[in-house]
């Protein structure tokens, strides 16, 4: 039976409070709206990673994606229209929810509600839930063929590891990296900084059982700041001769920020903030590290115009240019992401796929 137009109930994990567990509740997603697209959800990626095939409908005046396609929503829209969508190197769309998140879709409502009340979207997508509704600039059709359950991590975290080396930083052949914190975005800049043909790529982290997984998918050698007693850039200095020429920090902490910046090379060397860091945190840099030529630069969705180039990204995984298999750890179930959430903290998990 046909859903179009009707409202469907579903189940959704809701997050009633900040900083306490999910909550799998039944919701009502209202049908879209002009311009919005709603989404049955296959697999979605815990952290920001999300990705769904479209079974749903379309609201009047979308011309971009049909019911049926496989799609995936976008924490990063791409309107098209706005200063940063027209700047060829630009990304991070205006319309984004991101800096100031009012956790509604575009014409300012909510199309979920729960036990009677309305319940706000999560950054455009909210894909914790059986079925969503995001704006039509929020969402990418990709090639039929795509495994979901795999491409989902094209959504966010490869596509911003990956994007950063090769896309932002633009990681030269025969060059020496460096890639502080092996998490799965970490893991996705090594694998842009082999794809770009790095010589050299140093891991960094101070959890070792990071290091077999970071050689496996590229790092030729991996190193932990505790085991040394100099600083961690004196390290690369002394292990490279000249510093790296691209360093990525991709942890989010103010210090190992302004350690990534000093092990680059003193004149040509970039560095690319990957990791996100908390609103209220400073970076201490010495000013006389940019008197050389060190170049830092920040680093959102690798630097990927979302509705342009996901599928782009999905087309280069269905033909081998990339693997995504290495960064899922573990797929459960919806109803235990609060299970997903603590296996995160553990270090133990790189990615786990939910399936609703
Ligand atoms: N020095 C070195 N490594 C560290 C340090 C440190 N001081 N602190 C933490 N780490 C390591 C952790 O051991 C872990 O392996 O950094 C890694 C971070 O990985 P995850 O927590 O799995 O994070 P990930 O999902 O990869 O995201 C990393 O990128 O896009 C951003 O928001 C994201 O800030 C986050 C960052």
């Amino acid at each position: 039976m046909s859903t179009a137009g009707k409202v469907i109930k579903c189940k959704a994990a809701v997050l009633w409070q900040l900083n306490k567990p999910f909550s799998i509740e039944e919701v009502e997603v209202a049908p879209p709206k002009a311009h919005e697209v709603r989404i049955k959800m296959v697999a979605t990626g815990i952290c920001r990673s999300d990705d769904h095939a479209v079974t749903g409908s379309i609201g009047e005046g979308v011309t971009t994606v049909k019911p049926g396609d496989k799609v995936i929503p976008l924490f990063t829209p791409q309107c098209g229209k706005c200063r940063i969508c027209k700047h060829p190197e630009s990304n991070f769309c205006l319309i984004n929810d991101l800096g100031k998140p009012k956790g509604m879709l575009l014409d300012g409502t909510s199309r979920f509600t729960c036990k009677g009340k309305p319940i706000h979207h999560f950054i455009g997508t909210s894909t914790f839930s059986q079925y969503t509704v995001v704006d039509e600039i929020a969402v990418a059709k990709i090639d039929a063929a795509a495994p979901l359950e795999k491409v989902c991590l094209i959504g966010c975290g490869f596509s911003t590891g990956y994007g950063s080396a090769v896309k932002v930083a633009k990681v030269t052949p025969g060059s020496t990296c460096a890639v502080f914190g092996l998490g799965g975005v970490g893991l996705s800049v090594i694998m842009g900084c082999k794809a770009a043909g790095a010589a050299r790529i140093i891991g960094v982290d101070i959890n070792k059982d990071k290091f077999k997984k970071a050689e496996e998918v590229g790092a030729t050698e991996c190193i932990s700041p505790q085991d040394f007693k100099k600083p961690i850039q004196e390290v690369l200095f002394d292990m490279t001769g000249a510093g790296v020429e691209f360093c990525f920090e991709v942890i989010g902490n103010p210090d190992t920020v302004a350690a990534a910046v000093a092990s680059c090379n003193e004149s040509h060397g970039v560095c690319v903030i990957v990791g996100l860091m908390s609103a209220t945190d400073q970076v201490r840099i010495h000013g006389n590290l940019f008197f050389s030529g060190r170049t830092l630069k920040g680093s959102v969705f690798g630097g990927w115009k979302s509705r342009e180039h996901v599928p782009k990204l999905v087309s280069d995984y269905i033909e081998k240019k990339f693997n995504l298999e290495p960064l899922i750890t573990h797929t459960l179930n919806l109803d235990k992401i609060n299970e997903a959430s603590e296996l995160m903290k553990t270090g133990k998990c790189i990615r786990c796929v939910l399936l609703p």
